[in-house]
């Protein structure tokens, strides 16, 4: 049990601040780094003019729209396309040519915040000629993000330095081809749009999503505390296929893990590792649930989408069969 005495006032301010908005709202930010989340909470006050944590927490049981601002200030979206062009190099020259001999690819992108980074991928995937057998779930608990995503329309000026990413990235094309540029935005090409699904997913509370080649998760899990991590590498490790990548932001690591021995280092400062064969064990179990009918109703109809392109992929990958190497 923790007790907390008088110069820890703020701290359990805090925890039943999270505990209000897990019971109330079903959101469970207790595992997420503490340091940030005070941030964030404190950032709040200041726009909102509230003096005590204790306030925060009877504003937003009651008044369900200030939640829904205090939610968007927890879910820290930044990103960019071709973040870290090193990494989509590297995706590129190392992990592609082997997913060539795949006969489908599935690919997870977990955390996807407003898009930047699912489109970055299905560019690089269209250009080596891997798109068209390539089905892309983007994830994000935070719904405003999924609504951006979807409509991939960013602003123009962010669009030079997403070029300069891009062609560090090992881009062979002139980048304005994937966008059709307004006054003051640029709307990503719709047919890079086609193989793929956005869903609503929470991390920390919803399920597996099956036979994965590659999963990114990048820059999601520096938020969350040890435990938090250690529960979604495990559902990473579930979802992913025997030999598939996972890849992580360049400050994350899976090395401090349980499940640390499951993976082998590909490309140690790009953060890809891959799962090997060596027997999992569970930290807990039943940890993660396979993703349950109330996870399909949750996100309506993309929920649906998801399930319905799923099962017209596993449809096809039974009636093709299995390469060698693949279960
Ligand atoms: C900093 S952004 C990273 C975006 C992108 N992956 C990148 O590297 O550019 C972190 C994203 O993680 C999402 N996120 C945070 N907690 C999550 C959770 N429990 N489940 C799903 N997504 C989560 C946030 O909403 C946000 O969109």
């Amino acid at each position: 049990m923790d007790y907390y005495d008088d110069n820890d006032n703020e701290n359990l301010e805090v925890m039943l601040l999270l505990e209000a908005v897990n019971a109330k709202y079903g959101y469970d930010f207790r595992s997420y780094a503490r340091a940030s989340i005070k941030r964030r909470i404190r950032h709040r006050m200041s726009v909102s003019g509230i003096k005590k944590i204790t306030e925060v927490i009877e504003r937003l049981i009651y008044d369900k729209s200030f939640f829904t601002d205090l939610l968007g200030d927890f879910s820290i979206s930044t990103t960019e396309m071709f973040r870290d062009p090193g990494f989509f190099q590297a995706l590129r020259k190392t992990v592609f040519p082997v997913l060539q001999r795949l006969p489908f690819i599935k690919i997870w992108v977990a955390g996807c915040s407003t898009g930047e980074e699912v489109y970055s991928l299905a560019i690089l995937l269209r250009e080596e000629k891997l798109y068209e057998k390539s089905m892309i779930y983007a994830t994000d608990y935070c719904n405003k993000s999924l609504t951006t995503a979807k409509e991939g329309i960013y602003n123009i000026k962010s669009i030079k330095k997403y070029a300069a990413n891009y062609i560090q990235a090992g881009g062979i094309q002139s980048f304005s081809d994937y966008f059709k540029a307004e006054a003051d935005s640029a709307a990503i090409d719709p047919s890079l749009r086609q193989n793929m699904v956005f869903s609503i997913h929470n991390l920390a509370a919803d399920g597996v999503f099956g036979e994965m080649n590659i999963i990114l998760c990048r820059n999601v899990l520096i938020y969350f505390n040890r435990e938090l991590q250690n529960k979604v590498f495990g559902l990473f490790t579930q979802s992913l296929e025997e030999g598939g990548y996972l890849c992580l932001g360049s400050k994350e690591t899976i090395r401090l893990s349980t499940y640390s021995d499951n993976y082998d280092e590909m490309l140690r400062d790009e953060k890809i590792y891959r799962r090997n064969s060596a027997p999992v064990s569970y930290s807990k179990p039943s940890a993660h649930p396979v993703a349950t009918p109330e996870f399909v109703t949750k996100g309506g109809e993309l929920i649906r989408d998801v399930k319905a392109k799923m099962e017209e992929l596993d449809y096809l990958l039974n009636s093709v069969g299995s390469l060698p190497g693949q279960s």
